[in-house]
């Protein structure tokens, strides 16, 4: 269990647990043995992940506790009695088409999201349907800082800026939190440095580069 997948574990909040892209399912496995969930399920769409998350829950003893399900996101997953649902480690754009194609998520399921790349993508896609960004932090896992979001089914109360896209809810209160305002503010300036040399669209790219000077 990296940084990253304790955060995850640290937004869940019910008994039932369904981990998306479970790949070992060190996940489920650690949020049963520590008492964060009663019941688990580890999904994955490959079946060789499923395979290894198999053998882990196996070694771990906890086949009565934790169902793999071979599924394409949520498709072939039922709701039952699930409360959290995380979905960690894949990229923003892949989550969203997750999020969204699944409608019993809106009935108060507790989410949590962890994207390796596009995250304002994640943000955008999230607001335009209906999900509130309830809280935000940053983790450092490797070289790399991410976001980690918990959110629900409900209408965002807050507006959909730019700078809520590129940055969301992380407000620079641990060094995490500080390293990853940088660093998106890094991308931002990397992003539009290519922009402004390929001769493309002006006014986004100084639209990007003022984003970048916030942190
Ligand atoms: C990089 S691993 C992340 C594992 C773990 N969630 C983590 O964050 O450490 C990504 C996993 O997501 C699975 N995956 C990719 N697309 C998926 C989809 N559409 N539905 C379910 N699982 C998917 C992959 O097979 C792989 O096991």
């Amino acid at each position: 269990m990296d940084a990253r997948l304790l955060a995850c574990a640290r937004l869940c909040k019910g008994d039932v647990l369904c981990d998306v892209g479970t790949d070992h399912g060190y996940l489920p496995c650690y949020m049963i043995e520590n008492g964060l969930c009663k019941k688990a399920f580890a999904c994955d769409v490959a079946q060789g992940p499923l395979n290894s998350a198999i053998a882990h829950i196996k070694e771990r003893c906890l086949s009565d506790k934790i169902t793999a399900v071979l599924s394409d996101g949520l498709d072939s997953v039922e709701k039952g009695d699930i409360t959290d649902v995380v979905i960690a480690g894949m990229g923003g754009e892949l989550i969203a088409q997750i999020v969204t194609r699944c409608d019993w998520l809106k009935e108060g399921i507790n989410l949590v999201l962890q994207p390796m790349t596009k995250p304002d993508i994640l943000r955008k896609k999230l607001y335009e349907s209906g999900y509130s960004v309830l809280c935000e932090s940053a983790c450092v896992s490797g070289r790399f800082v991410y976001s980690v979001m918990q959110v629900t089914f409900a209408e965002p109360g807050y507006e959909c800026s730019d700078e809520y896209l590129h940055y969301g809810f992380v407000k620079g209160r641990t060094d995490e939190e500080k390293r990853y305002l940088q660093d998106r503010a890094a991308k931002l300036r990397t992003a539009a440095q290519g922009m402004l040399r390929g001769g493309a669209d002006t006014q986004t790219a100084n639209k990007l580069l003022a984003l970048s000077r916030l942190y």
